[in-house]
C-alpha cells in the first residue's frame, strides 16, 4: 500500500488533506494525524473494517481498548453514560486538552474499541488538524498512538512514516506535538476516581476540580503490580538497547552514569543527559533532553530523542532522572518504562546495577 503525506500546515494542502481523510475513514480505512499529545492512527468509530485495521496496522495485542477522540459539540452520551458532575467539572476544564476519561460504555459501541471491557476512554484533543477533521466529517474517531505496539509514541510525522509506511494510505503532517507525553488516563468509574496513567495533564491540575484523585497503585514499576489501563502493562516506550536511569541528586546522577560509562566501556554508549551536563560525559553517543529547568521542553523530546539512540545503534543506554513534579510524572514513567525499572543507585553490596541478567 502506497502511504500519501500531506502537510496540513499549508493551507491548500490541507483541504485535501480533511477531505481525503475523512473519505478515507469512511470507507473504512486508517488515517494518522496529529494531536497535542502524540500522532494518532484513527478509525471512524462506526467502522468495523477500520477498528479492525488500527490493532493490524500497530500489531496491537487486540485485548488493549483504543481511545475515542471527539469535538466541540459533539455530545459525549454517544459514547459513555453516566457522566458524573465530576467529570462534566473535569470536561470544562480540561477539554480540549490532554485528558482521557474513563466512563460506562454506550449500549452499541464496538466491543472492538473497548476490548470486551464495560467502560470506554474517551478525549478531545486540542490540536486544531484533529478537531476540524472530526468536526467536519461529524465523526469520533478511535486512536491509539501511531506507532509499531512496542515502540516509542510518534511525536513527529516522520515518526509515523518510520513505523506505518506501506501499511495505511495517509498521514496528515501537523509538525512536532507540542505535549510530547501521551494524555493523562482517569478512570471516572472509580470512586475516588483513580489516575491510570500519568500524562500531560498533571496531577496537580487534577486535584484543582478533584482533590481526593488516587493514583493507580500498579503504575509502580513492580514484578506483582498490575496496572487497570491494560495497555499500560506492556513493554513499551523501550529503545532497542537496554537502558539504565540514574537517580538522587544531579551530582550523584553524574556519578553513577560515569561509573556505568566506565563499565560498560567497549560497547556503543549512549546517555541521556540534560545541558547543564553535556560535556561531562564520555561516551559515543549524547543527547540532550534540554534544560533541567524546562521539564516541559524535556518531555516534548524524549519520544524522539529514544528513537535516535536505536537509528544510532546504541548498545547500551544510560539516563539521567528528573523531579516528578508537574509533567515530570508522567516523564518519569515513561523514561522508568524505557528502562524496564533498571536503575544505576548502587545497591546494598556496591554494584552499580549493572551485572547479574541485566548485565549485555
Ligand atoms: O494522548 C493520547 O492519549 C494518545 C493520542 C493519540 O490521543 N493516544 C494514546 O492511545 O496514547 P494508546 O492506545 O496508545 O493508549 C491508550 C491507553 C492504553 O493504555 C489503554 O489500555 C487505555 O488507554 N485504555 C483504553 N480504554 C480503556 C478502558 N476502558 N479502561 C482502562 N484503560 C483503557
Ligand atoms: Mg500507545
Amino acid at each position: 500500500m502506497e502511504t500519501q503525506w500531506i502537510h496540513m500546515e499549508n493551507p491548500q494542502e490541507a483541504e485535501r488533506g480533511y477531505e481525503e481523510g475523512i473519505r478515507l475513514l469512511l470507507a473504512g480505512e486508517n488515517v494518522a494525524f496529529p494531536t497535542e499529545t502524540v500522532y494518532g492512527l484513527g478509525g471512524y468509530i462506526g467502522s468495523e473494517e477500520g477498528l479492525r485495521g488500527i490493532f493490524r496496522a500497530k500489531g496491537r495485542p487486540s485485548d488493549n481498548p483504543l481511545i475515542v477522540h471527539i469535538y466541540p459539540g459533539y455530545d459525549v452520551g454517544r459514547v459513555a453514560r453516566k457522566i458524573s458532575p465530576q467529570a462534566e467539572r473535569l470536561m470544562a476544564r480540561y477539554w480540549p486538552g490532554p485528558m482521557t476519561l474513563i466512563f460506562e460504555k454506550a449500549p452499541g459501541l464496538s466491543p472492538l474499541i473497548t476490548a470486551g471491557l464495560d467502560t470506554v476512554a474517551v478525549r478531545m484533543p486540542n490540536h486544531p488538524v484533529a478537531l476540524e477533521l472530526m468536526r467536519r466529517g461529524g465523526l469520533a474517531v478511535a486512536a491509539p498512538s501511531a506507532n509499531l505496539s512496542g515502540r516509542p509514541s510518534p511525536t513527529t510525522a516522520e515518526h509515523v512514516y518510520e513505523d506505518m509506511k506501506g501499511r495505511i494510505p495517509l498521514v496528515l503532517h501537523g509538525g512536532a506535538c507540542q505535549v510530547g507525553l501521551e494524555s493523562t488516563i482517569i478512570d471516572m468509574t472509580a470512586e475516588p476516581p483513580m489516575v491510570l496513567r500519568p500524562g500531560g495533564l498533571t496531577i496537580e491540575e487534577i486535584r484543582e476540580i478533584l482533590p481526593d484523585v488516587r493514583m493507580d497503585p500498579g503504575l509502580a514499576v513492580k514484578k506483582d503490580a498490575v496496572p487497570k489501563a491494560p495497555g499500560m502493562k506492556y513493554r513499551h516506550y523501550a529503545p532497542k538497547a537496554p537502558m539504565w536511569m540514574a537517580l538522587g541528586s544531579p551530582e550523584e546522577q553524574e556519578e553513577q552514569i560515569r561509573r556505568g560509562l566506565l563499565a560498560a566501556k567497549g560497547s556503543r554508549r549512549g546517555v541521556l543527559t540534560v545541558d547543564e551536563h553535556r560535556g561531562d560525559f564520555d561516551a559515543e553517543v549524547i543527547l540532550s533532553l534540554g534544560s533541567r529547568q524546562d521539564p516541559e521542553g524535556m518531555a516534548a523530546r524524549l519520544f524522539d530523542a529514544l528513537r535516535r539512540f536505536d537509528e544510532e545503534r546504541c548498545e547500551i543506554l544510560f539516563a539521567e532522572s528528573i523531579s516528578r513534579e508537574g509533567i515530570g510524572e508522567a516523564f518519569m514513567n515513561r523514561l522508568q518504562k524505557a528502562c524496564g525499572g533498571k536503575t544505576l543507585k548502587g545497591d546494598d553490596d556496591g554494584r552499580t546495577g549493572i551485572s547479574g541478567e541485566d548485565a549485555r
